[in-house]
């Protein structure tokens, strides 16, 4: 046999969004409040550059709801995107993209998430997106879920920590796949599923201070496992309801590496891998991993399983495996180190070979290329990169133009590796480069975190015009879509 060289002839270049980063418009056309709605902005001076504000309270939610709370909450207004999509699409165009990835706001279809009957409104919204696509071409890649539960499940029921969401989630997946059977054949479920054990309410609208006496871990792998039944469902009811559909799962990889050779560290980081990896494996494989029966053990957490779950679980296993990839994480057993931002792993320290980014990620191309091959290895599925890129500051200049190049260096070296692992064996389906088009930071909710080909009037107070610019990385992109990645 040959080596393959390059990547294939319909190899699915593009972009990724997330409804509640893009869209805005949070109470238009009958859209109910989704959890991101209630994720306030905090200034970095209070917050601190590198970490995370995106968890909430049942007493904050009340206070917010009751009129009593003055914050910002960007996430509801996006960057217009439900007013501006066929602009934006025209320009996604333009670059070549044969793939745009985005998520349905599961509130624009039901409002509160246990409606008898979906909001037509929202429907319509995505027939007229999902039209717009198609005149150029333009495959969408669907996200269901994506840190968007409607406010009400998680106020009513505790979202992903009660087994009725399956339920909910399974009627919603199944209006949508009805809906749009014609018009969209790639599929993901759960956006980053692993996250929901870092922040459960992001993850699975789960308000833990409304669970007293049980501990994170305990929620979150319970509501995890609701997660995993829904999938399953979901991945049964396209393949009833779409010809040759493709459904993927969606994990954010955190590949890890010990800091030293010391087997401690080499256990440690193999331990960290295992605990990412757990989500792929049960989606992939169709069965709770061995390894995890001591990590259970041993932090008290019993999964609560109905008959008949398991089953579930093993007969409807993910077409395709989709991940995101922004960094490696290092971890030390000993010694005092250095602790890094924004890789969610505890005790992650700085790796010297690595450079990092304004937001302290540390930036690994390489890395990207290991997990690659530990994906191909570990489940001989079709891989699909379906984020990556590059969150930085960027300066207009007195003409308008942005020279970007630090984007460029950073996307080009990771395409450059996705290139050596087509070469190691690695079955590739395509890569979206996160937010092609400036949006809202998931983590910090800041406009100035920004990722796109395309530069958004829009500052972290939320004031601008909201127009529309080209940086320099948006011809450089529409080069490489149009060698197939031989241009960087
Ligand atoms: C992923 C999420 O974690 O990373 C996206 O799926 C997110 O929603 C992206 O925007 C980049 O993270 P951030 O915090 O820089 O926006």
């Amino acid at each position: 046999t040959n080596a393959i060289n390059g990547f294939k002839p319909d190899f699915l270049w593009g972009g990724a969004t997330a409804a509640n980063q893009v869209e805005g418009a949070y109470n238009i056309d009958g859209k109910g409040l989704s959890t991101a709605d209630m994720v306030k902005y905090i200034p970095k001076e209070e917050r601190g550059i590198h970490n995370f504000s995106m968890d909430v309270t049942a007493d904050y939610i009340e206070g917010v709801l009751a009129g009593k709370v003055n914050d910002r909450y960007p996430k509801r207004d996006g960057i217009d995107f439900y007013h501006r999509y066929k602009e934006d699409i025209a320009l996604f165009a333009e670059m070549g993209f044969k793939v745009f990835r985005l998520s349905i706001n599961w509130a624009r279809i039901f409002p509160n998430g246990d409606d008898a009957e979906p909001n037509e409104a929202g429907l319509q919204f995505y027939d007229n997106v999902f039209d717009e696509l198609k005149k150029y071409d333009i495959e969408p890649l669907v996200t269901l879920s994506h840190y968007e539960t409607p406010l009400e499940l998680s106020r009513k029921y505790n979202g992903w920590y009660n087994r009725k969401l399956i339920g909910f989630f399974t009627k919603y997946a199944e209006t949508v796949f009805s809906r749009y059977k014609d018009k969209v054949k790639y599929w993901l479920t759960f956006n980053e599923i692993n996250v929901i054990t870092h922040s459960p309410y992001t993850g699975g609208g789960v308000l833990i201070d409304k669970i007293p006496g049980k501990t994170k871990d305990q929620i979150a792998y319970q509501a995890a496992h609701h997660q995993f039944v829904a999938s399953s469902l979901a991945t049964k009811l396209a393949h009833e309801i779409i010809p040759d559909v493709q459904v993927g799962c969606m994990l954010a990889r955190m590949e890890t590496y010990p800091h030293t050779n010391n087997p401690d560290d080499i256990l440690e980081a193999q331990h960290q891998n295992d605990l990412n990896l757990f989500f792929t494996d049960v989606h992939a494989k169709g069965e709770y991993p061995s390894y995890m029966n001591r990590y259970f053990a041993e932090n008290n957490i019993t999964i609560e399983k109905e008959v008949g779950d398991d089953e579930i679980i093993k007969q409807y296993t993910v077409d395709f495996i989709s991940f995101s990839y922004y960094m490696s994480v290092t971890v030390a057993t000993q010694g005092a180190h250095d602790e890094v931002a924004g890789n969610m792993i505890k005790g992650g320290v700085k790796n010297e070979y690595l450079e990092s980014s304004d937001w302290g990620w540390q930036i690994d191309p390489k890395g990207l290329r290991v997990a690659l091959r530990d994906f191909h290895n570990r489940y001989n599925k079709p891989l699909f990169i379906v984020e990556n890129g590059l969150g930085a500051f960027d300066t207009v200049e007195e003409d308008g133009s942005i020279h970007d190049d630090y984007r460029i260096a950073y996307l080009s070296k990771h395409i450059e590796q996705m290139k050596e692992a087509v070469k190691d064996g690695v079955d590739l389906m395509g890569f979206t480069a996160w937010g092609p088009i400036d949006l809202v930071s998931m983590s910090t909710s800041e406009m100035s975190k920004r990722y796109g080909f395309i530069y958004v009037d829009q500052d972290d107070d939320g004031n601008g015009t909201l127009n529309r610019s080209k940086k320099d990385s948006f011809d450089w992109y529409k080069k490489v879509i149009e060698t197939n990645g031989e241009e960087l």
